[in-house]
């Protein structure tokens, strides 16, 4: 796999997030994470491929090899053009959800990988960029 290989999968459906969540499983193995490493990278997925389902109407998963001072690691970038995140301090709140969730997702999903960022705008859409290094 060539260093800085990328590509993007659609979050329009439930069958597309297993899809995703097969990527990103192919994608971890073929970096060698271990496979608990590999679980944690695929749960974080998960979890933001789903907010961006239910929450943002929809969006997109794009994924990126990318290697820096020797090191390699996989970064995925969730998108949705949906009505953005009010308050964002308080959706980063264990427990805290606008639904019917367990208000666990973002909070579980920072910790398990190793850079997470989001850029959300109410009216216009959220980013979540994560990456985790092997
Ligand atoms: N992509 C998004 N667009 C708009 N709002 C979002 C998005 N992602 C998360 N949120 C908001 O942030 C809150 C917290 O999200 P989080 O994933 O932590 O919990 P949850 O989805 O409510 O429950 P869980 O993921 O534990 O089932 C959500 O309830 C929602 O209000
Ligand atoms: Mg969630």
């Amino acid at each position: 796999m060539s260093p800085n290989s990328k590509g993007e999968a659609p979050l329009r459906s439930d069958h597309d997030i297993v899809l995703a969540r097969q990527q990103v499983r192919r994608l971890t193995q073929e970096l060698k994470f271990s496979l608990v490493d590999q679980t944690k990278m695929v749960t974080a997925a998960s979890e933001l491929a789903r907010n961006a389902l239910i929450y943002g109407g929809g969006g997109t998963m794009e994924w990126e090899i990318v290697s820096v001072d020797g090191r390699r690691g996989l970064k995925l970038r969730f998108s949705d053009e949906g009505p953005g995140i009010p308050n964002l301090e308080l959706a980063m709140t264990d427990g805290w959800t606008s639904g019917n969730g367990l208000g666990m997702g973002l909070t579980g999903t920072k910790r398990l990988v190793n850079e997470f960022d989001i850029d959300t705008k109410v009216g216009a859409g959220t980013r979540v960029t994560i990456a985790r290094w092997i």
